[in-house]
């Protein structure tokens, strides 16, 4: 197989565990969505000729069913490569049947993904590759709002912001309103947030705020692959993150750009949407046994963004898989 063919192969993956969460749309079942995906997403990876190790699992912030940090994936047969995972990126947006819950996973060449040590939390800011070189995220978010304004030649009134919805970012939403730029408030889900950013035929412009450390990382993978613009500085949100940090010499002054937070240049991500966000629509599922999903998948060397509607027959093997849906 092709390197650049595994590019499909992590889609089949998001497909099988965006499918198999999809049944706990809205059951209030935050543990029993993560686990379908993650069940269907580490099955998947096992079938794949990889000898990959999970750098970033996602869980032991909430501590939800995971695909652990440092364990191993695929067949152990092909290349040596990172792997970060986010069975549901939006676990609560899933249990309560909102939109933007969308599987994913990002893949680099072995050991080119930071380590996140005790950083849970990122500040972060994306932007798409016209604006990349005018932010600085040690500035005021007003100012570097106006200079990607002006880069992406757009009045900064007709700016459109995604912030997640949180009591921490109440200074950053003031800030915003008061320069007189759009906000589009999410409860969850910042890396949907990162790629809708960094897309360029989306209704969002920029993405600014705090969230997950893990999601940084995986968006990482996503804006190199789009060309676009992300730095990132570790912003612990409670005394015993920062302590750990500090213990660990992390070095909290530290802004992390794209090469810092994914040093290699073959990137991958997929992401495929369990419910629908600005640009996948969710799982659906048909008459006789017929579903479709929609994910989309992209590979920073040669830059491709694809989107790809799959149309999956449950009567038949799921991705050529023997696989038992929850459902
Ligand atoms: P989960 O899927 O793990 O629930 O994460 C959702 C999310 O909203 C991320 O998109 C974001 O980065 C992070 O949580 C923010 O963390 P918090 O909810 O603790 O503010």
């Amino acid at each position: 197989m092709a390197y650049r063919d595994l590019a499909l192969e992590i889609v089949r993956a998001t497909e099988l565990g965006a499918i198999a969460s999809s049944y706990f749309a809205g059951k209030g079942d935050k543990e029993g969505g993560d686990k379908a995906a993650v069940d269907g997403i580490r099955y998947y990876l096992s079938t794949i000729d990889i000898d990959g190790t999970v750098i970033i699992g996602e869980g032991e912030k909430d501590k939800a069913p995971m695909l652990f940090n440092g364990e191993k994936v695929g067949t152990g047969k092909g290349p040596k490569v990172d792997i970060a995972v986010d069975p549901v990126e939006g676990t609560t947006l899933l249990a309560n049947g909102q939109f933007n819950a969308v599987a994913t996973i990002a893949m680099s060449k072995h050991d080119s993904m930071l380590r996140p040590g005790s950083s849970f939390y990122m500040n972060k800011l994306v932007v798409p590759g016209q604006a990349k070189n005018a932010i600085d995220i040690r500035k005021s978010a007003s100012e570097n709002l106006r200079n990607i304004a002006e880069a992406l030649n757009k009045d900064v009134r007709a700016l459109a912001v995604f912030v997640l919805d949180r009591p921490r970012h109440e200074e950053l939403i003031r800030e915003i309103r008061m320069l007189g730029a759009r906000i589009f408030l999410a409860p969850h889900g910042d890396v949907t947030g990162a790629v809708a950013a960094a897309l360029p035929d989306t209704e969002i412009d920029v993405m600014i705020g705090i969230g997950g450390t893990p999601e940084a990382i995986l968006s990482a993978a996503a804006v190199k692959a789009m060309d676009g613009g992300m730095q990132c500085m570790r912003a612990p949100q409670s005394e015993m993150e920062k302590s750990r940090l500090l213990a660990e010499g992390a070095d909290l002054e530290e802004v992390l750009n794209l090469d810092n937070l994914i040093s290699s240049d073959d990137t991958y991500f997929a992401a495929t949407g369990i419910t629908s966000s600005p640009f996948l629509k969710g799982v659906t599922f048909k008459a006789n046994g017929i579903v479709t999903t929609h994910s989309i998948v992209m590979r920073s060397r040669s830059g491709t963004v694809r989107y790809i509607e799959g149309i999956h027959n449950l009567k038949k093997k799921l991705s050529g898989v023997e696989y038992e849906l929850p459902g």
